[in-house]
């Protein structure tokens, strides 16, 4: 079928972006996780694992409409150590998702494929939310610079020092 066709061609796409997304967030997981910067650390990780659930559902899609799914990467994992690079480039992929699935609703309805259409909206409902976290952030270290990182640091030195006395008791 026509439709389908040109449906699979973008859900896979939009797979090769959620992968891409997938990679980065998790990256960028390791590395506050490693720097004490719990707060970070666990945005990263939680959005990392929806990107994931995104894939799921496009997946589905694409077998369904009897597709073959292309779990490629589309783009390489950026080494950025820096939390303000990082959100920069957060906030970036996922304003480029929310535009590209936008666009990619209205091909589908264009198609009469109003299945994978729905499924592209729900997807910007969730970037839109994934940029509106980032951003939240951003602005935080933005307002309150380097204390905003050092706060994250101190809290997770409490809450280890406080396991390590519970466990002497
Ligand atoms: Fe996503
Ligand atoms: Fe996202």
């Amino acid at each position: 079928m026509k439709t389908g066709k040109k449906s699979i061609e973008l859900l896979n796409k939009a797979v090769g972006d959620e992968v891409s997304a997938l990679h980065q967030y998790m990256y960028f997981h390791f590395y506050c996780d490693d720097q004490g910067l719990d707060l970070l650390a666990g945005l990263f990780k939680q959005t990392a694992i929806e990107e994931m659930l995104h894939v799921e559902r496009l997946a589905e899609r694409i077998l369904f409409l009897k597709g073959e799914i292309e779990l490629k990467a589309s783009a390489e994992v950026q080494k950025i150590h820096q939390v303000k690079e990082m959100l920069a480039l957060a906030r970036r992929m996922e304003e480029g998702s929310a535009h590209a699935y936008n666009v990619w609703a209205n091909e589908c309805a264009a198609n009469a494929d109003s299945v994978s259409k729905q499924l592209f909206e729900s997807l910007v409902v969730d970037e839109e939310r994934h940029y509106d976290q980032y951003d939240t952030e951003a602005e935080n270290l933005a307002q309150y610079g380097e204390s905003y990182l050092a706060l994250q640091s101190i809290e997770r030195s409490k809450t280890r020092s406080a396991a390590r006395a519970q466990g002497a008791a």
